[in-house]
């Protein structure tokens, strides 16, 4: 989603071209902080002083700010076209810097810890956020800004305008289409279980974008919750667009989370796609897994790939473990289909690509349950395995076309999927479940719509 925010700082003072060079706009020359007012802009837990400003007292080079956080509370997720930079007075926190210049890979937010008496700073552009994650001291920060007025530009969801009592209007754009991030309950911590006895990371993959989030966390806590390992799990995340609001939303519902984020370049898919018969699979980000040995770190050596629609109820290490001989990847795979339904006419009525399938008996594999070698797929080479069909009783979704409610096959599960049109959460949302639909609800964190990040 482009969702573009801004927030204009305006005016209502004209700034006086006579001003003496030696005091501000006839400010005396020093002042109590204690008596500069104070505001919040409507955000709870915040306290900020502009110290010197552009607006109030005519500074063209830089700007200084007191802000004071209380507990848990924390500015939006934000850039902006300046430097900046922090001294940490007092308490303690989590700076996220999603930095654009310097990482190794780019786009990934970073967790730094900041304490009293540190000092960091922002490079100009670079999403950021800051946190006051200590429960018991407040987070007081000096923040200093050049080249003012500043011109801030979230990449949150939240809306409001402000018109605060020393003038300064402070007014936020929206684009009408921008929808809502829902919020979610965080989950527990999950700990090893004393059985656990392997030591050995379990890396799994998977995509993630505003518009599948719902479903992204359930997958997410059902490998948790019935694995002996889950402090093993680390979770690379494919993402197309940078959506720090999606990031803060996995960390906050998973705050002991493993995971990383990389950026998919639409780019390398585009064009390649044929129009498919449901318009969510057209989309660039469900090729990435194709490209997931280049974008994954080099010392990955296995992933587990997984759909976003789709809960694990059983241990996800027994699918790790899977046998993969010489092969590339290992994947449930299907030879009853009936192929006639999952392409289009236009297909059919291409004689070249209608051919494909003349005397052969065709078999598909479903590409949302995956185990991939990755440095063998790095190397080249791509031979397949079948897995036990346990790990994907698939198809739930319905078919492509209507989403029809259908129920399980009578064999064990290790992994429930609702792939095709229909997906739990929207059933559930209408009220019109399918009855295999209940076996998702107990994973879903979803508390409402109404977005998580500052108001
Ligand atoms: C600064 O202002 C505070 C609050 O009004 C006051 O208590 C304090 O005495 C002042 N400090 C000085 C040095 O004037
Ligand atoms: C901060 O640093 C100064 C100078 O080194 C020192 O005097 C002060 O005690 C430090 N404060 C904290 C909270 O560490
Ligand atoms: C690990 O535990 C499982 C059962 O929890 C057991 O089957 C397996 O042999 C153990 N492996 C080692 C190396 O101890
Ligand atoms: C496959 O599906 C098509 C269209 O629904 C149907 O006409 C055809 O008879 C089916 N073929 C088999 C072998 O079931």
């Amino acid at each position: 989603m482009a969702w573009t925010w801004l927030i204009f700082f305006f005016s209502s003072l004209v700034v006086s071209a006579t001003a003496s060079h030696c005091s501000i706009q006839g400010l005396p020359l020093v002042r109590n902080i204690s008596e500069i007012p104070q505001d919040n802009y409507g955000r709870q837990g915040l306290s900020h002083i502009t110290v010197a400003g552009s607006v109030l007292h005519g500074m063209k080079e830089v700007e200084v700010w007191l802000q004071t956080f209380s507990p848990g509370s924390h500015t939006p997720i934000h850039r902006h076209s300046c430097e900046e930079v922090f001294v940490v007075l007092k308490g303690s926190g989590n700076l996220y810097l999603a930095s654009s210049s310097h990482l190794k890979y780019p786009g990934t937010p970073q967790e730094y810890s900041i304490f009293a008496n540190s000092t960091f700073h922002i490079p100009v552009n670079d999403a950021h956020q800051v946190w006051n994650t200590n429960e018991h001291e407040d987070l007081q920060m000096l923040v200093i800004i050049s080249r003012p007025p500043v011109k801030v530009t979230p990449t949150s969801t939240s809306t409001h305008t402000i018109t605060a009592a020393n003038g300064v209007r402070l007014g936020i754009i929206r684009k009408p289409t921008s929808p809502n991030l829902p919020v979610f309950r965080e989950a527990p911590a999950y700990r090893n279980a004393d059985s656990c006895n392997v030591t050995h990371k379990i890396h799994i993959t998977m995509t993630l974008d505003a518009n599948y989030i719902r479903g992204t966390m359930p997958v997410v806590l059902s490998i948790l919750q019935h694995s002996t390992c889950p402090e093993n799990m680390e979770f690379h995340f494919l993402w197309s667009r940078y959506e720090l609001d999606v990031f803060s939303s996995i960390k906050s519902t998973f705050p002991y989370l493993s995971f990383n984020v990389y950026l998919f370049d639409s780019n390398r898919v585009r064009g390649k796609i044929s129009k498919s018969i449901r318009q969510a699979l057209d989309q660039p980000l469900n090729y990435a897994r194709i490209y997931l040995a280049d974008i994954i770190p080099a010392d990955v050596k296995r992933v587990i790939y997984l759909d976003s629609d789709l809960v694990l109820v059983d241990d996800i290490e027994k699918l790790w473990e899977v046998d993969l001989e010489d092969k590339v990847l290992a994947a449930p795979e299907y030879c009853n289909a009936n192929f006639t339904k999952y392409f289009t006419g236009m297909f059919w009525a291409d004689k070249k690509l209608a051919k494909t399938f003349n005397g052969r008996k065709p078999c598909y594999f479903n590409t949302g349950v995956m185990v991939v070698d990755v440095e063998k797929w790095r190397e080249g080479g791509y031979r397949d395995k079948g897995v036990n069909h346990r790990w994907n009783q698939h198809g739930l979704g319905g078919d492509n076309i209507e989403g029809k409610c259908r129920s399980l096959h009578p064999e064990p599960i290790s992994l429930i999927h609702w792939s095709g049109k229909g997906k739990p959460w929207l059933r559930l949302d209408s009220r019109k479940p399918c009855t295999v639909d209940h076996l998702w609800a107990p994973y879903d964190l979803y508390l409402s719509s109404i977005h998580s990040l500052e108001e």
